[in-house]
């Protein structure tokens, strides 16, 4: 099974905004690659958390909720902070990784647009490789809005446009074996994606930026399962060699792959 039925795998989806997200079944689909996006994924945004903790004012005692926490990776971060940490995901095997990963937070399962919280009650938001993946990101960011304490910020991130990233070279490569056009970036992804998206809820932006990633799969295995994460074993074989093919020109010694990249970050306060 792939999201929405289509033809691109979760792997693309850790990426690309696409139009047609599905609302039911979505949690499915991301319970099923749990296991594959700790192993593979779940760090890759690791250099963006510092400017994000930073400029959101995360410290002892603040209470951070992640939204779309995946794995828990970040919550880990939070919680050594010192912050009281919580989390939200749709996925229940998304869940169960973060609440063994992090035991001091509390993680629930639970919709961005249908936050399962009181209003008002936390200092700070973030949503990281996320709000692409939800079909109404106004409504999300509404809810985020609604449980957010008097003077509290908001910390958003994401993948920014293709052009910046190795992944697309690969990604284009595989929509093209697949005989489909060629990913589209969303308005998330482009400069001002989020100020924008921050602004129309109503929030303050008050700082934002771009910083280097790397995703860097140890060899040709977890390179493929990576790209094509979602996809039954089958495809993957299928589409192994030209992932690979794709993914020469960012062999690393060893073996491995290094694909370089970048993260777009703001960061807005309560008004
Ligand atoms: C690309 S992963 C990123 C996970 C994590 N934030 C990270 O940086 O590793 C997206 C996560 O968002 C979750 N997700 C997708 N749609 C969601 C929604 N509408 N509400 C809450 N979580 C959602 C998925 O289950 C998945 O865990």
């Amino acid at each position: 099974m792939t999201p929405g039925g289509g033809e691109q795998g979760v792997g693309e989806w850790a990426q690309y905004d696409h139009g047609d997200a599905p609302d039911e079944g979505t949690d499915d689909v991301w319970s099923a690659v749990a296991d594959g996006w700790a192993e593979l994924w779940g760090a890759v945004a690791a250099p963006v958390w510092g400017p994000l903790l930073t400029a959101t004012g995360v410290g002892p005692g603040t209470r951070v909720l992640d939204v779309g926490c995946g794995t828990g990776e970040l919550l880990e971060r939070a919680a050594r902070d010192g912050a009281e940490a919580t989390g939200v995901d749709l996925a229940p095997a998304m869940v169960r990784h973060a609440r063994e990963r992090v035991p001091a937070a509390t993680v629930r399962v639970g919709a961005a647009e249908r936050l399962p919280f009181r209003a008002g009650v936390f200092d700070v938001i973030l949503a990281v490789n996320a709000l692409q993946l939800v079909e109404d990101a106004g409504a999300a960011l509404a809810e985020l809005v609604r449980v957010l304490a008097p003077g509290g910020r908001v910390g958003l991130a994401g993948w920014a446009e293709g052009a910046r990233n190795d992944l697309d070279v690969v990604e284009r490569a595989v929509a093209a074996a697949y005989e489909e056009d060629p990913p589209v970036d969303g308005p998330l992804r482009a400069p001002g994606g989020f100020e924008t998206a921050l602004r129309a809820a109503g929030l303050d932006v008050v700082g934002s930026g771009v910083t280097d990633v790397a995703w860097c799969p140890a060899d040709a295995d977890g390179l493929v399962r990576g790209v094509l994460l979602g996809e039954d074993p089958a495809t993957q074989a299928e589409l192994a060699p030209a992932v690979i093919a794709a993914a020469a020109p960012f062999r690393a010694a060893g073996g491995g792959y290094r694909l370089a990249g970048a993260f777009r970050w703001a960061v807005a306060r309560a008004v």
